[in-house]
This record gives C-alpha cells, sequence and structure tokens, in this order.
C-alpha cells in the first residue's frame, strides 16, 4: 500500500519524507490556502518545492472546470515536473480531460470521487489514481470504506489498472482499514500515519529494557 501526505505544509512533508514511508503527496486548492500559498505563482513555485522533497507523485489540482481550460491547466502543471500528476474533478468535462491526458502520457487523479459510478467513469478514462473521499462520506453518515470495498469489487472484475487513492482519511483506523479492503494508496494527514507506531506496550517494554541495561552499568 503507498502511503501519500495530505498536504502542503513543507515540515510535515519533509517529516514524512525522512520516516522513510512516503510515496508521494496529494494537495488541493483548500490545502494550499491553509499554508498561505495563495496566487498562481506562489501556488507553482510551492509544487516544484514539493516535488524537490519527495521522491514520489505529487498530485497538482486544476482550477478551470471546462476541458479546454484544465488542458492548458494541466499541460502546464505537468510540465513543472516528471512527477506531477494532474488533479481534475470528476465532472463531465474532467472525464474528457482524464481521457486526452491518458491518451498522452500525462498522469492523472480523478478528484472528489463519492459514488462508484463517478469511480467506473474514472477508470474508462483511464486514470491512474482516483481519490473517494471516506472521510467526508463518514460525515454525512454514510458508509466511506464501503465505497472503498465497492470500487475494489469493480476494478478487481475487469482488471482497471486505475489505483484506488483512499483520500479524507482522518485517522490510523482508516488506513487499517483501506489496508485490509485494498486500497492501492491512502492520503491522509501525518498525525494518522505516525499514529500508527502508537502502542503503550511498546512504550513499557522499552522503558524496561532500557532499566535492565542500566543496571549492569
Ligand atoms: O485528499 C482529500 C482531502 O484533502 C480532503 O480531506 O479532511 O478535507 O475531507 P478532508
Amino acid at each position: 500500500m503507498k502511503f501519500f501526505i495530505d498536504t502542503a505544509n513543507l515540515d510535515q512533508i519533509r517529516e514524512a519524507q525522512a520516516l522513510g514511508i512516503l510515496d508521494g503527496v496529494t494537495t488541493n486548492p483548500s490545502l494550499m490556502a491553509k499554508e498561505g500559498i495563495t496566487g498562481e505563482e506562489n501556488i507553482i513555485n510551492h509544487y516544484k518545492t514539493i516535488c524537490d522533497i519527495v521522491d514520489g507523485d505529487v498530485s497538482a489540482e486544476v482550477i478551470a472546470t471546462d476541458f479546454e481550460g484544465m488542458v492548458r491547466e494541466g499541460e502546464a502543471l505537468a510540465a513543472l515536473h516528471p512527477q506531477i500528476v494532474v488533479k481534475i474533478p470528476v465532472i463531465a468535462d474532467g472525464i474528457k480531460a482524464c481521457k486526452y491526458f491518458s491518451d498522452n502520457g500525462i498522469k492523472t487523479n480523478v478528484t472528489l470521487i463519492f459514488s462508484a459510478g463517478q469511480a467506473l467513469l474514472a477508470a474508462k478514462a483511464g486514470a491512474t489514481y482516483m481519490s473517494p473521499f471516506i472521510g467526508r462520506l463518514d460525515d454525512i453518515s454514510t458508509d466511506g470504506l464501503g465505497l472503498i470495498s465497492e470500487i475494489r469489487l469493480i476494478y478487481d472484475n475487469y482488471g482497471y489498472e486505475t489505483q484506488i487513492l483512499a483520500a479524507s482519511v482522518r485517522h490510523t483506523m482508516h488506513i487499517l482499514d483501506c489496508a485490509k479492503i485494498g486500497a492501492d494508496v491512502m492520503t491522509g494527514p501525518l498525525s494518522a500515519i505516525k499514529g500508527l507506531l502508537k502502542h503503550p506496550l511498546t512504550d513499557i517494554g522499552l522503558a524496561q529494557f532500557l532499566e535492565d541495561y542500566n543496571k549492569g552499568n
């Protein structure tokens, strides 16, 4: 399972990269704004900086909502760095743009997926990744993980190679459940990734080992 970090915060990206388990980064306009990154030039420079920090794929979202605009923006983003993946919303023009990019060798991440039907269209358009937002479904009393299971079943039925990128992951149990279901990738906050490490018996055991070692010194 690939681990992406869902942030535009450079310190967190560096920390996750230093852990040695990071496979990529996802961002969106809201995450950029949260870090105070606004304006086209600043956003572009921020993408380049992120690509310099991480080894894996970096999703960069288009702002246009029409086919021509998405193609123009997506081609410019893809030209920034070979690690850039063009992130496109799952609307009709987005599906059209996804097909265009996949035909032209540009990696894509179809985003804002909330149904299996949207996921099926993204796969048919040749998306590299597609992002179901599980936390936002849970927020409205709908089973986010159930959607991941449905998509896994559909993709396996037909051998679609589009990678299921479980997004809007909020906590460690989301990560574990996505791993059990077989999501290809998860993207979440650093806190959820580091949460996987926590166990009181590890802390107690380590403290005991150190105490016993020091008895002889
Ligand atoms: O990857 C999608 C993500 O950025 C949305 O997460 O927590 O705002 O629902 P959240």
